[in-house]
């Protein structure tokens, strides 16, 4: 980081660290339980040696190496209320992937039902098993065993990394002052409304707040230091210097157009903060900053829900809303990008139609997704001007004149006043709903608009 600061907007060091620290202290009340991680952690080891049990059992150690406990609860950084549990089986790096596989599902289902809990089975880049045992929610996953500077097979493999270097970076003397941080920095930004790291989210994981608490050396730090950030932020562990045994910032891949790099101590080439959208990295740095001024407990607490009640307590423009059927078994990760497309493709057809709106925004629930609109403009006279080439290239000018009839001269283009093709949005939203319009815009596989509803409102997720 550079030490010369010259930023005129933000930073003075006025900050009221006392009320900051009160503020913060009562958030904490809210947010940390110690008889749950008590709780978690027994609940955890059981499971862990069932399985164990199982496995043996049915002579499957080796090709299984260990089982172990990952995620955020078992490193104590997980919010109150969290009773998420992640086991990994690591099996020896040969192993065969369907092997690997119905193992984990064979034995975890096994394990599952002796503890009179429910499973099934869930698919990410490869299957694992998804249970409910009480009040725990508990995903079993298959893995290989990497050492560090392996290269992965699949994504997971990482994890159990993630976990390794976390909790040796947090059994130092400040161990609870960083996990108590860790915890703040989670809340504030659920509060804002971008923490996740899921596609329909784009905000910030639980390791990379893990990473920034460790670089930054806490909550209120971290929150200050951002004020400096500028799109394209670098952020490099010193651990990774010496991990990889690089020397220079140079030494790193440029990993272009993302807003936030944070180099992953388990995989220098990949940047912890790869799903974080410019819009949520830009929310962090405006509401961090509004915080440190006039350090509130409401930003803990749906804050994203109340600015929207406020920003739409107001006159509105015409709102409409295509209802579209959805299948129930696609994830959210695949429904939300293709949502996206086909609404940026709607976009650009209205726009080359002249209307006008001031937001849009999607939104899924279990049966159906919404793709919203607020229009300034909606309705158009029957008049359009279509522009031509210019005069100068002779016979295309000439051959543009031949098909209208009312032309004229605009700058050096020859113009034509035409009837216009959709005089409301109406118009054009019923060609999309009854596929006239096909060739125009993305054809996503699940999110199709062949008989959508057309709805006078605009749906948001905060009226759930
Ligand atoms: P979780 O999504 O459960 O996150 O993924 P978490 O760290 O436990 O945080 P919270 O408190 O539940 O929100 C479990 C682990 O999977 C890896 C990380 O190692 C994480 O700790 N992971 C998950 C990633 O590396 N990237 C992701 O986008 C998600
Ligand atoms: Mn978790």
């Amino acid at each position: 980081m550079s030490n010369i600061r010259k930023l005129d907007n933000v930073i003075n060091n006025n900050y009221n660290d006392n009320k900051l620290n009160t503020v913060l202290n009562e958030v904490l009340q809210d947010i940390i339980d110690y008889k749950d991680g008590q709780e978690l952690n027994g609940f955890s080891k059981k499971l862990i040696n069932e399985l164990f049990g199982q496995l043996k059992k049915r002579n499957f150690i080796p090709p299984v190496i260990d089982i172990i406990q990952v995620g955020s609860t078992a490193r104590n950084t997980h919010l109150k209320n969290d009773y998420d549990i992640d086991i990994f089986v690591r099996f020896e790096k040969g192993t065969d992937k369907e092997l690997l596989k119905n193992i984990v599902l064979e034995c975890g289902k096994t394990v599952i039902q002796k503890l009179g809990g429910k499973c099934w089975v869930e698919y990410a880049e490869h299957p694992y098993l998804s249970a409910k045992v009480d009040k725990y929610d508990i995903d079993i996953v298959p893995c290989y065993k990497l050492e560090w500077g392996d290269k992965i097979i699949s994504a997971v493999d990482r994890t159990p990394l993630h976990n390794e270097f976390l909790i040796n970076k947090l059994k130092t003397k400040y161990n609870i002052e960083l996990i108590q941080d860790i915890k703040l920095l989670k809340k504030f930004l659920k509060g804002i409304g971008v923490y996740g790291s899921d596609l329909k989210t784009k905000g910030f994981s639980g390791y990379l707040c893990e990473l920034l608490i460790i670089y930054y050396g806490g909550f209120i730090n971290l929150l200050k230091e951002s004020q400096y950030w500028k799109l394209g932020q670098k952020i490099i562990l010193p651990d990774i210097y010496k991990l990889y045994n690089l020397k220079d910032d140079y030494e790193f891949i440029d990993i272009p157009n993302q807003p936030l790099i944070v180099y992953d101590p388990t995989d220098i080439n990949r940047n912890v903060a790869a799903a974080l959208g410019n819009e949520n990295f830009c929310k962090f740095l405006y509401y961090s900053n509004l915080f440190l001024k006039n350090p509130s407990k409401d930003y803990f607490y749906d804050y994203d829900a109340k600015v929207a009640k406020n920003i739409n307590n107001r006159d509105m423009g015409e709102l409409l809303t295509l209802v579209i059927n959805r299948p129930k078994n696609i994830v959210e990760d695949v429904i939300y990008p293709q949502m996206e497309k086909l609404q940026n493709s709607i976009n650009v057809i209205l726009k080359e139609h002249d209307f006008k709106y001031i937001r849009y925004g999607n939104y899924a629930d279990e049966n159906y997704c919404y793709l919203s609109w607020e229009f300034t403009v909606y309705m158009l006279p029957n008049v359009h001007v279509k522009v031509g080439p210019p005069v100068y290239y002779g016979n295309r000018a000439y051959q543009f004149a031949e098909k209208y009839d009312k032309c004229f001269i605009d700058g050096c283009n020859v113009c034509a006043f035409v009837e216009r093709k959709y005089k409301t949005v109406y118009e054009l939203f019923e060609d999309i709903t009854s596929n006239k319009l096909n060739n125009k815009i993305a054809t996503p596989k699940y999110v199709v608009p062949e008989n959508a509803k057309i709805l006078n409102i605009f749906k948001e997720k905060y009226e759930n």
